[in-house]
Protein backbone atom coordinates (compact mmCIF):
# COMPACT_ATOMS: atom_id res chain seq x y z
CA UNK A 1 0.00 0.00 0.00
CA UNK A 2 0.63 3.45 -1.31
CA UNK A 3 1.25 6.61 0.83
CA UNK A 4 -0.83 8.89 0.14
CA UNK A 5 -1.05 12.83 -1.75
CA UNK A 6 0.67 15.39 0.32
CA UNK A 7 -2.61 17.20 1.51
CA UNK A 8 -0.81 20.50 2.53
CA UNK A 9 2.06 22.78 1.26
CA UNK A 10 5.28 21.84 3.71
CA UNK A 11 5.54 24.42 6.50
CA UNK A 12 9.33 25.41 5.55
CA UNK A 13 12.06 27.23 7.30
CA UNK A 14 13.97 28.81 4.64
CA UNK A 15 17.84 29.50 5.86
CA UNK A 16 20.56 31.33 4.64
CA UNK A 17 23.98 31.77 5.94
CA UNK A 18 25.25 35.15 6.82
CA UNK A 19 28.42 35.93 5.70
CA UNK A 20 31.16 33.23 6.49
CA UNK A 21 34.49 31.17 6.06
CA UNK A 22 35.32 27.94 7.05
CA UNK A 23 38.64 26.10 7.62
CA UNK A 24 38.83 22.43 6.79
CA UNK A 25 41.81 20.73 8.66
CA UNK A 26 42.62 17.22 7.08
CA UNK A 27 42.08 19.15 3.74
CA UNK A 28 43.47 16.24 1.73
CA UNK A 29 41.72 13.00 3.76
CA UNK A 30 38.38 11.18 2.80
CA UNK A 31 35.72 12.76 4.42
CA UNK A 32 36.57 15.84 2.93
CA UNK A 33 36.35 14.72 -0.55
CA UNK A 34 33.45 12.48 0.03
CA UNK A 35 31.46 14.63 2.19
CA UNK A 36 32.28 18.39 3.49
CA UNK A 37 33.18 19.86 -0.16
CA UNK A 38 30.47 18.04 -1.63
CA UNK A 39 28.03 19.39 1.47
CA UNK A 40 29.29 22.86 1.20
CA UNK A 41 29.12 23.39 -2.54
CA UNK A 42 25.51 21.71 -2.43
CA UNK A 43 24.46 24.43 -0.08
CA UNK A 44 26.80 26.97 -1.76
CA UNK A 45 24.87 26.18 -4.87
CA UNK A 46 21.05 26.31 -3.69
CA UNK A 47 21.42 29.47 -2.15
CA UNK A 48 22.17 28.63 1.89
CA UNK A 49 25.42 29.83 1.68
CA UNK A 50 25.95 33.58 1.48
CA UNK A 51 27.65 34.99 -1.53
CA UNK A 52 30.05 36.44 1.36
CA UNK A 53 31.97 32.69 1.47
CA UNK A 54 35.09 31.05 1.19
CA UNK A 55 37.10 27.96 2.22
CA UNK A 56 40.56 26.99 2.92
CA UNK A 57 41.45 23.62 3.07
CA UNK A 58 44.60 22.94 5.33
CA UNK A 59 47.20 19.74 5.75
CA UNK A 60 50.64 19.16 5.71
CA UNK A 61 51.36 18.69 2.23
CA UNK A 62 52.51 21.69 0.14
CA UNK A 63 50.37 22.51 -1.91
CA UNK A 64 49.03 25.53 -3.88
CA UNK A 65 45.88 26.89 -3.98
CA UNK A 66 45.41 26.34 -7.91
CA UNK A 67 45.96 22.81 -6.87
CA UNK A 68 43.56 22.61 -4.34
CA UNK A 69 41.28 24.42 -6.33
CA UNK A 70 41.63 21.60 -9.41
CA UNK A 71 41.15 18.99 -6.84
CA UNK A 72 37.95 20.51 -5.83
CA UNK A 73 36.54 20.95 -9.24
CA UNK A 74 37.71 17.14 -9.87
CA UNK A 75 35.20 16.08 -6.45
CA UNK A 76 32.58 18.14 -7.97
CA UNK A 77 32.86 17.39 -11.91
CA UNK A 78 32.77 13.73 -10.87
CA UNK A 79 29.28 14.03 -8.43
CA UNK A 80 26.49 13.10 -10.73
CA UNK A 81 23.86 15.36 -8.35
CA UNK A 82 25.76 18.26 -9.30
CA UNK A 83 25.90 18.08 -13.31
CA UNK A 84 27.41 20.65 -14.72
CA UNK A 85 26.13 23.12 -12.81
CA UNK A 86 27.07 26.99 -13.60
CA UNK A 87 27.93 27.98 -9.80
CA UNK A 88 31.01 25.44 -9.47
CA UNK A 89 33.24 27.57 -11.10
CA UNK A 90 32.60 30.13 -8.65
CA UNK A 91 33.10 27.72 -5.60
CA UNK A 92 36.06 26.64 -6.78
CA UNK A 93 37.78 30.37 -7.03
CA UNK A 94 36.89 30.43 -3.31
CA UNK A 95 38.43 27.71 -2.16
CA UNK A 96 42.02 28.42 -1.32
CA UNK A 97 44.47 25.90 0.72
CA UNK A 98 47.13 26.66 3.52
CA UNK A 99 50.05 23.83 4.23
CA UNK A 100 51.47 22.97 7.81
CA UNK A 101 52.07 20.94 10.43
CA UNK A 102 49.69 20.74 13.05
CA UNK A 103 51.70 21.54 15.81
CA UNK A 104 53.74 24.65 14.28
CA UNK A 105 52.42 27.68 15.98
CA UNK A 106 54.34 29.24 13.03
CA UNK A 107 52.17 27.52 10.65
CA UNK A 108 49.00 29.25 12.21
CA UNK A 109 50.47 32.51 12.24
CA UNK A 110 50.58 32.08 8.31
CA UNK A 111 47.30 30.91 8.64
CA UNK A 112 46.08 33.65 9.90
CA UNK A 113 47.58 36.47 7.80
CA UNK A 114 46.00 34.45 4.46
CA UNK A 115 42.58 34.61 6.84
CA UNK A 116 42.74 38.09 7.67
CA UNK A 117 43.35 39.12 3.63
CA UNK A 118 40.74 36.75 2.32
CA UNK A 119 37.93 38.35 5.30
CA UNK A 120 38.56 41.29 3.69
CA UNK A 121 38.44 39.90 0.30
CA UNK A 122 35.10 38.37 0.88
CA UNK A 123 33.79 41.01 3.42
CA UNK A 124 32.71 38.11 5.69
CA UNK A 125 33.37 39.55 9.02
CA UNK A 126 36.22 37.23 10.26
CA UNK A 127 32.90 34.66 11.08
CA UNK A 128 34.50 31.33 10.84
CA UNK A 129 34.51 27.74 11.16
CA UNK A 130 36.72 25.41 12.06
CA UNK A 131 36.36 21.83 10.65
CA UNK A 132 38.51 19.03 12.34
CA UNK A 133 38.43 16.68 9.94
CA UNK A 134 41.42 14.73 11.34
CA UNK A 135 42.71 11.83 13.35
CA UNK A 136 41.14 12.53 16.80
CA UNK A 137 44.40 12.60 18.63
CA UNK A 138 45.30 15.80 16.86
CA UNK A 139 42.18 17.45 18.15
CA UNK A 140 43.46 18.81 21.34
CA UNK A 141 46.97 20.22 19.33
CA UNK A 142 44.79 21.47 16.66
CA UNK A 143 42.34 23.80 19.21
CA UNK A 144 45.49 24.60 21.57
CA UNK A 145 47.00 26.55 18.22
CA UNK A 146 43.85 27.95 16.76
CA UNK A 147 43.87 29.71 20.31
CA UNK A 148 47.46 30.22 21.16
CA UNK A 149 47.61 32.01 17.45
CA UNK A 150 44.45 34.10 17.94
CA UNK A 151 42.41 32.36 15.20
CA UNK A 152 39.97 30.96 17.56
CA UNK A 153 38.73 33.61 19.94
CA UNK A 154 36.93 32.63 22.77
CA UNK A 155 33.32 34.45 23.10
CA UNK A 156 29.96 34.20 23.85
CA UNK A 157 28.31 37.10 21.71
CA UNK A 158 29.27 35.65 18.26
CA UNK A 159 30.62 38.37 16.83
CA UNK A 160 32.73 37.26 14.91
CA UNK A 161 31.79 33.66 15.05
CA UNK A 162 34.45 31.72 15.46
CA UNK A 163 33.10 27.60 15.52
CA UNK A 164 34.61 24.36 15.42
CA UNK A 165 33.24 21.31 14.22
CA UNK A 166 34.58 18.15 16.10
CA UNK A 167 34.20 14.69 14.12
CA UNK A 168 34.06 11.73 16.56
CA UNK A 169 35.65 9.55 18.18
CA UNK A 170 34.72 12.11 20.88
CA UNK A 171 37.18 10.23 23.59
CA UNK A 172 38.03 6.38 23.87
CA UNK A 173 36.00 6.56 26.88
CA UNK A 174 34.55 8.66 29.82
CA UNK A 175 37.98 9.76 31.70
CA UNK A 176 38.92 11.23 28.02
CA UNK A 177 35.86 12.38 27.02
CA UNK A 178 35.91 14.62 30.08
CA UNK A 179 39.67 15.34 29.73
CA UNK A 180 38.92 16.76 26.14
CA UNK A 181 35.69 18.80 27.56
CA UNK A 182 37.78 20.37 30.12
CA UNK A 183 40.83 21.12 27.49
CA UNK A 184 38.54 22.72 24.79
CA UNK A 185 36.47 24.80 27.63
CA UNK A 186 39.72 26.78 28.27
CA UNK A 187 39.98 27.81 24.73
CA UNK A 188 36.47 27.94 23.70
CA UNK A 189 32.95 28.07 25.03
CA UNK A 190 30.60 25.21 24.71
CA UNK A 191 28.73 27.49 22.59
CA UNK A 192 31.23 27.48 19.92
CA UNK A 193 31.58 23.53 20.33
CA UNK A 194 30.18 20.89 17.71
CA UNK A 195 30.55 17.92 18.58
CA UNK A 196 28.97 16.13 15.48
CA UNK A 197 27.24 12.89 14.84
CA UNK A 198 25.88 12.51 11.36
CA UNK A 199 23.12 10.38 12.21
CA UNK A 200 21.19 13.77 13.45
CA UNK A 201 21.42 14.89 9.94
CA UNK A 202 19.56 12.35 8.41
CA UNK A 203 16.61 13.74 7.41
CA UNK A 204 14.59 10.16 8.45
CA UNK A 205 16.27 11.06 12.17
CA UNK A 206 14.58 14.30 12.06
CA UNK A 207 12.20 12.80 10.83
CA UNK A 208 11.01 11.42 14.15
CA UNK A 209 11.22 14.18 15.97
CA UNK A 210 8.03 15.71 13.54
CA UNK A 211 6.24 12.58 13.75
CA UNK A 212 6.37 12.22 17.45
CA UNK A 213 5.68 15.83 18.27
CA UNK A 214 3.53 17.19 15.28
CA UNK A 215 0.97 14.39 15.42
CA UNK A 216 -1.68 13.78 18.01
CA UNK A 217 -2.05 10.23 17.31
CA UNK A 218 1.30 9.04 18.44
CA UNK A 219 2.08 10.59 21.78
CA UNK A 220 -1.08 8.76 23.60
CA UNK A 221 0.05 5.26 22.88
CA UNK A 222 4.22 6.59 23.04
CA UNK A 223 4.84 4.73 26.19
CA UNK A 224 4.49 0.99 28.22
CA UNK A 225 0.99 0.62 28.43
CA UNK A 226 0.95 0.19 24.76
CA UNK A 227 4.73 -0.75 23.52
CA UNK A 228 6.38 -4.11 24.29
CA UNK A 229 9.70 -3.57 22.87
CA UNK A 230 11.87 -1.21 20.53
CA UNK A 231 14.32 -2.87 17.74
CA UNK A 232 16.54 -0.06 16.90
CA UNK A 233 19.03 -2.19 14.07
CA UNK A 234 22.34 -0.63 12.22
CA UNK A 235 23.48 -3.33 9.80
CA UNK A 236 26.12 -2.81 7.49
CA UNK A 237 27.42 -5.32 4.46
CA UNK A 238 30.86 -3.56 3.83
CA UNK A 239 34.05 -4.91 6.40
CA UNK A 240 36.53 -2.16 7.95
CA UNK A 241 38.08 -1.61 4.48
CA UNK A 242 41.59 0.47 5.32
CA UNK A 243 40.39 1.73 8.63
CA UNK A 244 42.10 -1.05 10.93
CA UNK A 245 44.54 1.41 12.56
CA UNK A 246 41.43 3.26 13.81
CA UNK A 247 38.80 0.50 14.13
CA UNK A 248 40.76 -2.36 15.70
CA UNK A 249 41.65 -0.09 18.69
CA UNK A 250 37.92 1.24 18.87
CA UNK A 251 35.78 -1.64 18.01
CA UNK A 252 31.90 -1.56 17.12
CA UNK A 253 30.20 -0.57 20.47
CA UNK A 254 32.63 3.02 20.38
CA UNK A 255 32.40 3.26 16.84
CA UNK A 256 28.54 3.04 16.68
CA UNK A 257 27.00 2.49 20.05
CA UNK A 258 28.05 5.02 22.35
CA UNK A 259 27.31 7.50 19.14
CA UNK A 260 25.29 6.96 16.35
CA UNK A 261 22.78 4.27 18.34
CA UNK A 262 22.30 6.24 21.59
CA UNK A 263 21.12 9.64 19.58
CA UNK A 264 18.50 7.18 17.26
CA UNK A 265 17.64 5.92 21.16
CA UNK A 266 17.62 9.60 22.59
CA UNK A 267 15.52 10.57 19.62
CA UNK A 268 12.62 7.48 19.99
CA UNK A 269 12.39 8.04 24.00
CA UNK A 270 13.40 11.42 25.27
CA UNK A 271 10.23 13.75 26.20
CA UNK A 272 8.69 16.45 24.25
CA UNK A 273 10.45 19.35 24.59
CA UNK A 274 9.02 22.41 25.46
CA UNK A 275 9.95 24.03 21.93
CA UNK A 276 12.36 23.87 19.23
CA UNK A 277 15.09 25.76 21.28
CA UNK A 278 18.26 23.58 21.04
CA UNK A 279 19.03 23.41 24.88
CA UNK A 280 15.73 22.43 25.81
CA UNK A 281 15.83 19.48 23.37
CA UNK A 282 19.28 18.44 24.77
CA UNK A 283 17.97 19.06 28.17
CA UNK A 284 15.30 16.51 27.68
CA UNK A 285 18.10 13.76 26.06
CA UNK A 286 20.07 14.58 29.31
CA UNK A 287 17.17 13.22 31.25
CA UNK A 288 16.68 10.77 29.26
CA UNK A 289 20.65 9.48 29.63
CA UNK A 290 20.35 10.34 32.90
CA UNK A 291 17.43 7.37 33.02
CA UNK A 292 19.48 4.58 31.51
CA UNK A 293 19.52 1.80 33.73
CA UNK A 294 23.23 0.82 33.68
CA UNK A 295 24.17 -2.37 32.87
CA UNK A 296 25.25 -4.85 35.09
CA UNK A 297 29.02 -5.89 34.47
CA UNK A 298 28.91 -8.91 36.59
CA UNK A 299 26.85 -11.16 34.40
CA UNK A 300 27.47 -9.41 30.34
CA UNK A 301 26.24 -11.40 28.86
CA UNK A 302 22.55 -10.93 30.08
CA UNK A 303 22.96 -7.55 28.09
CA UNK A 304 25.62 -7.88 25.47
CA UNK A 305 25.93 -10.13 22.82
CA UNK A 306 29.36 -9.59 21.25
CA UNK A 307 30.96 -11.30 17.85
CA UNK A 308 33.50 -10.75 15.28
CA UNK A 309 32.83 -11.16 11.66
CA UNK A 310 34.59 -15.10 10.20
CA UNK A 311 34.87 -15.59 6.48
CA UNK A 312 32.11 -15.71 3.91
CA UNK A 313 30.18 -14.61 0.82
CA UNK A 314 28.38 -11.28 0.28
CA UNK A 315 26.19 -10.40 -2.72
CA UNK A 316 28.14 -13.92 -3.74
CA UNK A 317 31.75 -12.58 -3.81
CA UNK A 318 33.79 -14.63 -1.03
CA UNK A 319 34.98 -11.92 1.71
CA UNK A 320 37.77 -11.87 4.16
CA UNK A 321 37.39 -12.69 8.09
CA UNK A 322 38.06 -9.40 10.28
CA UNK A 323 41.72 -11.03 11.56
CA UNK A 324 43.06 -11.51 7.96
CA UNK A 325 41.57 -7.54 7.15
CA UNK A 326 44.87 -5.19 5.97
CA UNK A 327 46.75 -4.30 9.22
CA UNK A 328 44.26 -6.09 11.72
CA UNK A 329 46.39 -8.39 14.03
CA UNK A 330 45.72 -12.05 13.54
CA UNK A 331 44.75 -12.70 17.22
CA UNK A 332 42.47 -9.18 17.55
CA UNK A 333 39.31 -9.59 19.45
CA UNK A 334 37.71 -6.23 18.73
CA UNK A 335 33.88 -6.44 18.26
CA UNK A 336 32.38 -6.57 14.77
CA UNK A 337 29.15 -6.70 15.73
CA UNK A 338 26.85 -5.97 19.26
CA UNK A 339 23.44 -6.99 20.45
CA UNK A 340 22.20 -5.36 23.83
CA UNK A 341 18.95 -4.86 25.56
CA UNK A 342 18.86 -1.49 27.21
CA UNK A 343 16.05 -0.37 29.98
CA UNK A 344 14.86 3.44 30.56
CA UNK A 345 14.30 4.32 34.50
CA UNK A 346 11.35 6.00 33.93
CA UNK A 347 7.46 6.68 34.28
CA UNK A 348 7.32 6.12 29.76
CA UNK A 349 9.60 3.11 29.33
CA UNK A 350 9.45 1.40 32.75
CA UNK A 351 10.45 -2.34 31.66
CA UNK A 352 10.01 -2.06 27.93
CA UNK A 353 13.35 -3.37 26.33
CA UNK A 354 15.09 -1.53 23.69
CA UNK A 355 17.26 -3.94 21.47
CA UNK A 356 20.03 -2.54 19.65
CA UNK A 357 22.07 -4.78 17.20
CA UNK A 358 25.03 -3.15 14.97
CA UNK A 359 27.49 -4.54 12.99
CA UNK A 360 29.40 -5.08 10.11
CA UNK A 361 29.67 -7.61 6.94
CA UNK A 362 26.15 -8.30 8.03
CA UNK A 363 23.63 -9.85 5.70
CA UNK A 364 22.42 -6.16 4.15
CA UNK A 365 22.83 -2.40 4.80
CA UNK A 366 19.64 -2.19 6.80
CA UNK A 367 19.17 0.97 9.21
CA UNK A 368 16.02 0.67 10.87
CA UNK A 369 14.27 1.39 14.34
CA UNK A 370 10.95 -0.31 15.01
CA UNK A 371 8.63 0.16 17.39
CA UNK A 372 6.50 -2.91 18.36
CA UNK A 373 3.37 -2.67 19.95
CA UNK A 374 1.49 -4.92 22.29
CA UNK A 375 -0.45 -7.82 20.95
CA UNK A 376 -4.67 -7.55 20.96
CA UNK A 377 -5.58 -8.76 24.27
CA UNK A 378 -7.36 -11.87 23.11
CA UNK A 379 -7.70 -13.44 19.17
CA UNK A 380 -11.24 -13.10 18.39
CA UNK A 381 -10.10 -14.66 14.88
CA UNK A 382 -9.81 -18.36 16.16
CA UNK A 383 -12.02 -19.92 13.96
CA UNK A 384 -10.09 -18.49 10.99
CA UNK A 385 -7.17 -19.97 11.92
CA UNK A 386 -5.27 -17.07 13.32
CA UNK A 387 -4.80 -18.28 17.00
CA UNK A 388 -1.72 -15.61 17.69
CA UNK A 389 -2.76 -12.57 19.55
CA UNK A 390 -1.12 -9.89 16.49
CA UNK A 391 0.18 -6.87 17.48
CA UNK A 392 1.31 -3.57 15.36
CA UNK A 393 4.55 -2.03 14.52
CA UNK A 394 5.63 1.18 13.71
CA UNK A 395 9.00 1.05 11.60
CA UNK A 396 11.63 4.36 11.08
CA UNK A 397 13.23 3.43 8.15
CA UNK A 398 16.54 5.14 7.49
CA UNK A 399 18.08 2.44 5.02
CA UNK A 400 18.05 1.31 2.10
CA UNK A 401 14.23 2.77 2.05
CA UNK A 402 13.98 6.41 3.69
CA UNK A 403 10.27 6.89 5.64
CA UNK A 404 7.88 5.55 7.96
CA UNK A 405 5.75 2.09 7.68
CA UNK A 406 3.30 1.04 9.73
CA UNK A 407 2.36 -2.76 9.88
CA UNK A 408 -1.31 -3.12 10.23
CA UNK A 409 -3.96 -6.05 10.24
CA UNK A 410 -6.55 -5.66 7.87
CA UNK A 411 -9.33 -7.89 5.58
CA UNK A 412 -8.45 -8.97 2.48
CA UNK A 413 -10.51 -8.89 -0.62
CA UNK A 414 -12.87 -11.17 -1.86
CA UNK A 415 -13.18 -13.91 0.67
CA UNK A 416 -15.79 -13.12 3.38
CA UNK A 417 -13.52 -13.32 6.25
CA UNK A 418 -9.74 -13.46 5.66
CA UNK A 419 -7.08 -11.80 7.49
CA UNK A 420 -3.63 -10.07 6.60
CA UNK A 421 -0.97 -7.83 7.66
CA UNK A 422 0.16 -5.17 6.13
CA UNK A 423 1.83 -2.31 5.18
CA UNK A 424 1.45 0.94 4.77
CA UNK A 425 4.65 2.95 3.56
CA UNK A 426 5.55 6.50 3.40
CA UNK A 427 8.30 6.22 1.06
CA UNK A 428 10.67 9.86 0.72
CA UNK A 429 11.66 9.11 -2.51
CA UNK A 430 8.71 7.51 -4.29
CA UNK A 431 7.01 11.06 -2.46
CA UNK A 432 9.03 13.38 -3.51
CA UNK A 433 10.64 11.76 -6.13
CA UNK A 434 14.56 12.67 -5.25
CA UNK A 435 17.44 12.26 -2.76
CA UNK A 436 17.02 13.26 0.61
CA UNK A 437 19.83 15.64 1.23
CA UNK A 438 22.95 14.46 2.69
CA UNK A 439 23.77 14.18 6.29
CA UNK A 440 26.39 16.42 6.28
CA UNK A 441 24.49 19.11 4.75
CA UNK A 442 21.77 19.72 7.38
CA UNK A 443 24.60 19.76 10.23
CA UNK A 444 26.82 22.20 8.66
CA UNK A 445 23.82 24.41 7.81
CA UNK A 446 22.84 24.02 11.40
CA UNK A 447 26.88 25.16 12.46
CA UNK A 448 26.86 28.34 10.16
CA UNK A 449 23.58 29.40 11.70
CA UNK A 450 24.81 28.74 14.99
CA UNK A 451 22.01 26.27 15.99
CA UNK A 452 23.25 23.39 18.23
CA UNK A 453 20.18 21.06 18.56
CA UNK A 454 21.74 18.47 16.06
CA UNK A 455 24.56 18.25 18.33
CA UNK A 456 26.07 16.80 20.95
CA UNK A 457 26.33 18.57 23.79
CA UNK A 458 29.54 18.36 26.54
CA UNK A 459 26.92 16.51 28.91
CA UNK A 460 25.40 14.26 26.99
CA UNK A 461 28.54 12.98 24.88
CA UNK A 462 29.44 12.66 29.25
CA UNK A 463 26.53 10.83 29.82
CA UNK A 464 26.80 8.19 27.09
CA UNK A 465 30.59 7.60 27.90
CA UNK A 466 29.58 6.89 31.65
CA UNK A 467 27.03 4.40 30.81
CA UNK A 468 29.62 2.48 28.34
CA UNK A 469 32.92 2.93 30.02
CA UNK A 470 32.22 -0.12 32.83
CA UNK A 471 31.02 -2.27 29.94
CA UNK A 472 34.26 -1.58 28.28
CA UNK A 473 36.80 -1.77 30.84
CA UNK A 474 35.29 -4.91 31.53
CA UNK A 475 35.74 -6.85 28.34
CA UNK A 476 39.34 -5.03 27.87
CA UNK A 477 40.49 -6.65 31.25
CA UNK A 478 39.24 -9.87 30.56
CA UNK A 479 41.89 -12.69 29.44
CA UNK A 480 42.33 -14.11 25.70
CA UNK A 481 40.52 -17.19 26.89
CA UNK A 482 37.33 -15.20 28.34
CA UNK A 483 37.65 -13.06 25.37
CA UNK A 484 37.56 -15.76 22.93
CA UNK A 485 34.00 -17.06 25.16
CA UNK A 486 32.64 -13.79 24.60
CA UNK A 487 33.54 -12.58 21.03
CA UNK A 488 32.05 -15.18 19.05
CA UNK A 489 32.70 -15.45 15.25
CA UNK A 490 30.38 -15.21 12.85
CA UNK A 491 29.68 -15.85 8.83
CA UNK A 492 30.00 -12.89 7.43
CA UNK A 493 27.00 -12.22 5.03
CA UNK A 494 24.78 -13.58 8.14
CA UNK A 495 22.71 -11.70 10.85
CA UNK A 496 25.88 -12.02 13.12
CA UNK A 497 26.54 -14.34 15.71
CA UNK A 498 23.76 -17.34 16.44
CA UNK A 499 23.73 -16.08 20.24
CA UNK A 500 22.56 -12.96 19.06
CA UNK A 501 19.09 -14.67 18.19
CA UNK A 502 19.00 -16.20 21.30
CA UNK A 503 19.15 -13.57 23.10
CA UNK A 504 16.07 -11.96 22.02
CA UNK A 505 14.08 -15.39 21.24
CA UNK A 506 14.51 -15.78 24.65
CA UNK A 507 11.93 -13.06 25.71
CA UNK A 508 9.95 -13.95 23.32
CA UNK A 509 10.48 -11.67 20.63
CA UNK A 510 12.66 -11.95 16.97
CA UNK A 511 14.60 -9.68 15.08
CA UNK A 512 12.92 -7.60 12.34
CA UNK A 513 15.72 -8.30 9.34
CA UNK A 514 13.82 -6.45 6.96
C1 LIG B 1 30.63 6.00 10.91
C2 LIG B 1 31.40 4.80 11.40
O1 LIG B 1 30.48 6.94 11.93
O2 LIG B 1 29.35 5.58 10.45
C3 LIG B 1 31.53 3.76 10.30
O3 LIG B 1 32.70 5.20 11.83
C4 LIG B 1 30.17 3.41 9.74
O4 LIG B 1 32.18 2.60 10.79
C5 LIG B 1 29.39 4.67 9.36
O5 LIG B 1 30.38 2.61 8.60
C6 LIG B 1 27.96 4.32 8.98
O6 LIG B 1 27.30 5.47 8.53
P1 LIG B 1 26.07 5.38 7.52
O7 LIG B 1 25.59 6.79 7.40
O8 LIG B 1 26.61 4.83 6.23
O9 LIG B 1 25.07 4.46 8.14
Amino acid sequence: MQSQTIISEGICQIIKSGPCSIVIFGASGDLTKKKLIPALFSLYNNGSVSDKFFLVGSARSKMLDEEFQKTVLEILSKDKQFGASPKINDFVKRCYYHSGDYGDLAAYSSLKEKMDLLHDQYSTEGNTIYNLAIPATLYPTVVKMLGESGLLIRSQNDKPFHRVIIEKPFGRDYETAVELNNFLSEYASDKQIYRIDHYLGKDTVQNIFVFRYGNSIFEPVWNRNCIDHVQITVAEDIGIGSRAGYYDQAGQIRDMLQNHLMQLLGCVTMEPPVNMHEENIRDERKKLYNSITPFNISDLSESFILGQYDTGSINGEQVKSYRNEENVPHDSYTETFFATKIYIDNWRWQGVPFYLRCGKRLKNKLSKISIVFKKTPTSIFKALGVSDRLSNTISFNIYPEQGVSIKFQAKLPEHKMCIGTLNMDFNYKREFGSELTSDYNSLILDCLMGDQSLFWRKDNVELSWKLLTPVLKKIEGYSPDEKRELIQQYVSGSWGPKAADKFIEKDGRKWINE
